[in-house]
């Protein structure tokens, strides 16, 4: 593996960190939670600075449903992505302060409702990377990723976290919160703060594992158009 390459998944495994850090509001408090964020948009920065080819081959494509498929969750993210830059500007105590806009409640509310968006689109967009990244996982720690028990074992795994990651939908209280609802449901960080955490990241990867069997799906689907004798 190339080193700049394992530099690019160094840099992207601590925004996916710092996202997750930053839903933490009430156990580090707001300054702490507004240095992570802004943290992680300079990030997303160099993330986009490596990526850049991807703004020229965005229009490309749109009659594959795969493309149509990465390409609707990689902007979807973008969009929501500059929401919530947008929102944490706006809102700010701490880090942007100084430029004096003023915040609102309903600003408050859109910030926290994008920010859910946006833990579940990223974990999406993770998903559409998931087959290169175990790749890379793979020849990293080389294991041999074509044996029948290992990848027996590891979905079984994968499927429990999924089930981990459903049912933490409901505990972590996120309908509520995508419909702009007010909770009184806070956190007890003393008592659960690594569960806190897990939860997120279970999460997250039952999102990466739909997005990662959908695309699977979507190449059965290819094959089976492409194969010899049928016709559309
Ligand atoms: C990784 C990016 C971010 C995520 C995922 C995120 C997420 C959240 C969430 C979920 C809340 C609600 C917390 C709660 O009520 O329990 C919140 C609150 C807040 N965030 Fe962020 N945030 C991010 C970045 C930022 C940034 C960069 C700033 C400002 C520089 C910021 C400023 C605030 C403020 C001031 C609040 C408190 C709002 C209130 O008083 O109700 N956030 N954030």
């Amino acid at each position: 593996m190339k080193p700049l390459f394992l530099f690019r998944l160094i840099l992207d495994l601590l925004t996916v960190s710092l996202l997750l850090a930053a839903f933490a509001y009430d156990w580090f408090g707001n300054a702490a939670h507004e240095i992570i964020g802004t943290l992680m948009f300079v990030l997303l920065i160099s993330h986009n600075i490596f990526n850049r080819r991807w703004y020229g081959v965005v229009a490309n494509g749109w009659q594959e449903p795969r493309s149509v498929f990465s390409k609707t969750i990689t902007l979807c993210l973008l969009v929501m992505m500059v929401g919530l830059l947008a929102t944490s500007v706006i809102i700010s105590q701490t880090v942007f302060d100084f430029l004096a806009l003023r915040s609102s409640f309903t600003a408050r509310q859109i910030h926290a409702l994008i920010a859910y968006l946006v833990l579940l689109i990223a974990a999406l967009h993770l998903g559409l990377q998931w087959s290169m990244i175990m790749r890379v996982i793979g020849q990293a720690l080389q294991v041999e990723t074509n044996t029948r028990i290992p990848t027996a074992t590891l979905r079984g795994l994968a499927f429990l976290i999924a089930l981990y990651g459903f049912q933490s939908l409901f505990v972590i209280d996120i309908g509520p919160k995508l419909r702009l609802e007010t909770t009184f449901s806070f956190w007890d960080f003393e008592a659960a703060a690594v569960e806190f955490i897990l939860r997120h990241a279970a999460i997250i990867a039952l999102c990466v594992m739909i997005v990662h069997y959908s695309l699977r799906l979507l190449s059965f689907y290819r094959r089976y158009r492409r194969a010899p004798g049928i016709t559309e």
